[in-house]
């Protein structure tokens, strides 16, 4: 896809539509020829202007085939959210009437500048205009500005951001069978050869075996396909020793273990590494916006099957830490292999932060439904900066508890702690265990099950993987780089 500016309205390219945004109450002027067809639709009263409310105009062939008319809300209530999901509306007609070809007029506000504008605008166009099925036709933006250069900069970055969403969704909505531990690491080594600021290291079993990775190996133990811990390295900023560290969950396939999951609990399990994608997405973004900061991701990686291998209730698993481990749920394994990932960033990667994404728990759903992911932290800084970032990009997060008492129901009889304990509170004691492996550095943990996929098309997220932690931790580092 291509993203080009223009200041003038009458030099614009032949397109399929031109699309127009107009507050509610408002009537469009300004627009010569055109204004008569675009008025007519509000004169009708079919077209008022509220959020996302789309109405179809014949165009000015051959300049272009129609125009698109789309309902910004009130003026006083412009948000950049509103922006996202009006944009995201134009995305869906776009893929509907198959235009390939688009001009948008960037909207005029007393609050936002045309560069915050054009970045939601082309989040929320770019987001809808994804599909799982590959049908998209979207292929030349013009954007029409009063600010050429500012919104060409600003849709260049935009462009680099979503295009790593896109690809972290396509890796997440491929089969299970293709998506496997060392697809995914192949995945990390394509994006080396793309992006030559990226450092790859694929470590396999071998290694696993011989860096101690007990929880990894344990989970892994039935799946027919190896386990591999995917190491990317990012150095934007070589004179500084700050060092951010990801930890992503990459269960390829989440069957639960011998707490074998119901078909319908199964049914999108591929997504199980949705936390891997993610991080693999953030590095993508940082190292084409070329940031100066340094930044690796640690993403641990096997399938969570059944076998007579498996690995069994009540037995006792050594972490890569040290720690003993009682298994007392199979299907409580993301945080089995975030643990040994997240001792192996402490001991060798010398973090001066570090932040873990995975779909831990169907809890945090439980908890928060489907518009939030549950933010834990030890660090009320880092949860503060994190949650502000979720607030600007709207992948919003709600800081959860993680007070000492918890602790106590993960205490073991036979080893130092156990895996879960399914009573009550499943996310904070998932939250809980991880704690344990991070010693003091300061630590994150987003748990993202409920917001990593969607059944149906949701706003300007598309139905199935979202990809949604990639613009939060996008914005985060960005305002690392500043601060
Ligand atoms: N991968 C699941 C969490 C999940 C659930 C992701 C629903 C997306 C949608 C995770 O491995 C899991 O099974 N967690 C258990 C934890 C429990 C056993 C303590 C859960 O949520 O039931
Ligand atoms: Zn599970
Ligand atoms: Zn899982």
């Amino acid at each position: 896809m291509q993203i080009q500016t223009c200041s003038d309205i009458d030099r614009r390219e032949r397109s399929d539509a031109l699309v127009l945004g107009l507050f509610q109450s408002e009537t469009p002027s300004n627009l010569g020829i055109l204004e008569e067809r675009c008025v007519a639709p509000i004169k009708a009263g079919d077209f008022e202007g509220t959020l996302g409310q789309i109405a179809l105009v014949w165009g000015n062939e051959p300049q272009e085939k129609r125009i698109i008319l789309v309902g910004l809300g009130k003026r006083e209530e412009l948000t950049l959210e509103s922006i996202r999901k009006a944009y995201g509306a134009v995305a869906k007609t776009c893929l509907k009437c198959r235009a390939a070809s688009i001009n948008i007029v960037i909207p005029g506000s007393e609050t936002f500048s045309e560069e915050c504008i054009a970045k939601a605008l082309l989040e929320g166009l770019l987001s809808a205009s994804y599909s799982v099925k590959k049908e998209q036709v979207l292929e030349d933006v013009l954007l029409i500005t009063n600010q050429p250069e500012h919104v060409q900069h600003a849709a260049d970055r935009t462009l680099k951001v979503m295009r790593a969403v896109r690809r972290a969704r396509d890796l997440i909505n491929a089969n299970a069978d293709e998506v496997t531990p060392e697809r995914l690491a192949e995945a990390a080594k394509e994006l080396q050869q793309e992006f030559g600021r990226l450092k790859v290291q694929i470590k396999d079993k071998k290694w696993l075996e011989e860096d101690n990775w007990g929880l990894l190996l344990a989970v892994s133990r039935a799946a027919s396909v190896e386990p591999r811990a995917i190491v990317v390295s990012y150095v934007g900023n070589p004179t500084s020793s700050d060092h951010t560290v990801l930890v992503g969950k990459g269960i390829t396939y989440d069957t639960g273990g011998l707490k074998l999951k119901s078909s319908d609990g199964m049914l999108h399990m591929r997504s199980d590494m949705s936390g891997g994608a993610i991080c693999l997405g953030v590095m993508q973004a940082i190292s084409s916006l070329g940031l100066r900061i340094n930044v690796s991701a640690v993403i641990p990686s096997c399938e969570n099957a059944i076998g007579p291998d498996a690995y069994k209730l009540g037995d006792v698993y050594k972490a890569r830490s040290g720690h003993t481990v009682e298994i007392t749920n199979t299907d409580a394994e993301g945080r089995l292999i975030l643990a040994d990932a997240l001792s192996y960033a402490v001991d060798v990667l010398e973090p001066s932060r570090i932040i873990d994404i995975g779909t831990l728990t169907g809890s945090i759903e439980a908890a928060l439904g489907n518009e939030l992911m549950g933010l834990f932290s030890n660090s009320d800084l880092l949860a503060n900066e994190l949650f502000a970032s979720g607030q600007r990009t709207h992948e919003r997060s709600w800081i959860m508890p993680l007070y000492e008492e918890y602790a106590d129901q993960l205490l073991s009889d036979v080893a130092d702690i156990k895996n879960a304990n399914t009573a009550k509170a499943g996310s904070i004691l998932c939250a809980t265990f991880l704690k344990q492996f991070v010693g003091s550095v300061p630590w994150a943990h987003f748990d993202i099950a409920s917001v990593a996929f969607t059944k149906e098309a949701k706003g300007y997220l598309p139905k199935l993987a979202t990809g949604v932690g990639i613009r939060l931790l996008v914005d985060y580092l960005e305002h690392k780089e500043g601060s």
